[in-house]
């Protein structure tokens, strides 16, 4: 069973976002996933959908979203208006009533799609009714395999002008999901970075963004001097079985597809 993982669109309707072309990159995305990954039952998005969340970014976006072959499963950002979000993309009928967060299955295989914007801040939080949700959903699996996915990582990932702005209760979270070991992946966004690794045991990958990549921690850099790396963006196929879990970044077109030559 495949799925696809997108992160970070940061769509705008119209104009750049720190040079790039959101919509010349998403439609990339999708022509890509179209032709080579039709076949996938699913395709995450883990937050910041939008750039800024107003009503015509989402109908626009939609517009892209509606040309890809499986149905889309969005979840929040710190970009993102919950609202608004809800108001114009469709979703499963398992969403909590005040928050995008639900599980949707695939077979004998869950996905915990959480909500972790903290509207107004850039750091995420999981409050206790979206904690005692988990908690309720991952118990009533009974050992079956779940997937989390969510915005804003848990854990730290030693890039110090990213880190401060994660989950503000990701320890709680980490606490909760290493006490069900049927927890296969942790997915995050948020930091347009590839990293992977495990956290109280639970193995995790954050994602590159489709529009825009953050640099490597090192040269060190800040926010006064902050530039989009020269690298090209990529989504992620994940294929599940009954023999694991494969994740396999793919990039998708070129750093160059929407970068005037100098
Ligand atoms: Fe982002």
């Amino acid at each position: 069973m495949k799925l696809i993982w997108m992160s970070d669109l940061h769509f705008e309707a119209e104009g750049l976002v720190l040079g790039h072309n959101p919509r010349l990159r998403l439609q990339a995305a999708v022509d890509f996933i179209a032709e080579h990954h039709s076949d996938a039952a699913g395709c995450l998005i883990t937050g910041d959908l939008v750039e800024t969340g107003s009503v015509q970014n989402y109908q626009a976006l939609k517009g892209f979203l509606d040309g890809l072959p499986m149905p889309v499963l969005p979840m929040t950002g710190n970009h993102d208006d919950r609202a608004v979000l809800r108001a114009v993309l469709p979703l499963p009928g398992t969403a909590m009533p005040d928050f995008i967060q639900y599980r949707t299955d695939f077979g004998d295989l869950s996905i915990m799609c959480l909500d972790t914007l903290n509207p107004g801040a850039a750091a995420g939080a999981l409050c206790a009714e979206r904690m005692g949700w988990l908690k309720a959903e991952l118990g009533a699996l009974n050992g079956r395999p779940a997937i989390v996915a969510m915005h804003h990582p848990p854990m730290t990932l030693g890039l110090p002008m990213l880190d401060p702005d994660n989950l503000q209760n990701g320890a709680a979270l980490l606490t909760l999901l290493a006490e069900h070991p049927n927890v296969l992946h942790l997915l995050a966004g948020h930091v347009h970075r590839p990293c992977s690794g495990t956290a109280r045991s639970v193995p995790f990958t954050t994602a590159k963004s489709v529009l825009y990549q953050a640099p490597a921690p090192r040269p060190e850099w800040d926010w006064s001097s902050f530039l989009p790396a020269a690298e090209a963006p990529a989504l992620t196929v994940l294929d599940y079985s009954a023999d694991g879990l494969t994740l396999q970044q793919c990039q998708f077109c070129d750093h160059g597809l929407d970068v005037p030559a100098a």
